[in-house]
């Protein structure tokens, strides 16, 4: 008889949109790679999975070669976070280590120093006996292994030793190594990778990518993140398909009776309308007249501004007796600035279906695609 396939269990990470990536999360008990450049977001992203853990009532272990656990807590200090329940071991060199009595220090690559650091990890995961570990940086191990295939050895063995701890893990990766990146992958049960690009103009952007998901279907390609005071918020990327909804066909009034009776009443809903035209011929005004009239009825009204700020707008609406700041007042209208230069196009399209699913907008304006574009 054919056994059923179980529904394996998952493993939030606390990064609500990277759990959406993944299909609900982290496969529980596997091993993963997590790789970035420094600075792309792993330390960050490590310490949420930590926490979140901690504040399941799982046990957590962070593994610290790269940092002091001094440096691990001001961190996250930094984003109000506290690390408690997390259990932190930091295997970097200590002041005495580096004295003349010892030569054995992370900084002074051997052998006896590898096998130290493995035994030191593992005799911490035996005595805490952790539910979630991270393990924070390969890179340092690499440094030590000092050949590719005694690094590889130790990975490995380090895959074995976690296998049957009902343990999930994390091991980051700085990819500072050269050529064994591949060899990492095909150990792991999934690799995710994050990425900070600097585009010509504007803040940097970054975005992740979920490499490889052993066992289960996940969202693929990339998908924008920012880190924020309140840590990692994932963006992820829209699928169209996924959002097919029914809805009673009607048409979309200006209030405006002549321009309604001109196209029948208005735009269909469900539709998306472009209005085109060089500078000044009333584009915003006009977009604005039809988001004001959905307002007045009381349908909700979305402004995405680009080119222009609230203000300026405000008073230009009202001078031809459109109450943008009355509607917005009494909530039925919500003009949004964006900063083109600050918002990746993942977090705008975020913004966006939040508007329509959260929000319930059913007038939605973009001014202008042009903005939007650049
Ligand atoms: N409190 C904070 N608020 C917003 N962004 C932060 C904060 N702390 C750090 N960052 C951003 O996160 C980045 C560091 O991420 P980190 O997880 O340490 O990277 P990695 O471990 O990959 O080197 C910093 O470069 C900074 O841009
Ligand atoms: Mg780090």
């Amino acid at each position: 008889m054919a056994k059923a396939a179980s529904i394996p269990e998952r493993c939030q990470t606390g990064i609500q949109g990277l759990d959406d990536v993944l299909g609900g999360g982290l496969i529980k008990d596997r091993l993963y790679l997590i790789d970035g450049d420094p600075g792309s977001g792993k330390t960050t992203l490590a310490t949420q999975f930590l926490r979140e853990g901690a504040r399941r009532g799982e046990r957590c272990l962070y593994i610290t070669l790269s940092e002091t656990e001094e440096e691990l807590m001001a961190g996250a200090a930094s984003h109000g976070w506290t690390l408690d329940g997390v259990d932190i071991v930091e295997l970097v060199a200590e002041a005495h280590d580096l004295g003349a009595e010892s030569q054995v220090t992370m900084y002074h690559p051997s052998e006896v120093e590898l096998h130290e650091t493995t035994r030191r990890v593992l005799e911490a995961v035996e005595r805490i006996n952790p539910g979630r570990v991270v393990f924070d940086s390969l890179s340092e191990l690499r440094l030590l292994a000092q050949s590719s295939l005694r690094y590889r050895r130790q990975i490995l063995a380090l895959k074995q030793f976690f296998i049957g701890r009902h343990c999930t893990v994390l091991l980051l990766d700085d990819k500072t190594g050269q050529g064994s990146d591949l060899q990492l992958h095909s150990i792991a049960h999934g690799v995710i990778t994050l990425e900070q690009l600097a585009p010509v103009y504007g803040g940097a952007r970054r975005r992740l990518r979920v490499m490889k998901f052993r066992g289960t279907d996940y969202r693929g390609g990339y998908h924008d993140f920012t880190i924020r005071p309140e840590g990692l918020i994932v963006f992820p990327r829209l699928v169209a398909a996924e959002h097919h909804e029914p809805f009673v066909p009607s048409v979309l009034a200006s209030g405006v009776a002549a321009l309604d009776d001109l196209l029948g009443g208005g735009p269909a809903r469900g539709t998306s309308t472009l209005l085109m035209g060089p500078a000044g011929s009333g584009k915003s005004t006009l977009a604005i007249q039809y988001a004001a009239a959905a307002a007045a009825r009381g349908e909700r009204a979305v402004v995405f501004a680009f080119d222009e700020s609230l203000a300026t707008l405000e008073a230009r609406s009202s001078a031809i007796g459109i109450p943008v700041a009355t509607l917005r007042r009494d909530g039925k209208l919500t003009v949004q600035q964006v900063d083109p230069a600050e918002m990746s196009p993942g977090e705008f399209a975020f913004l966006v279906r939040r508007a329509v699913e959260v929000e319930h907008a059913r007038v939605m304006v973009i001014d202008s695609l042009n903005g939007y574009i650049n």
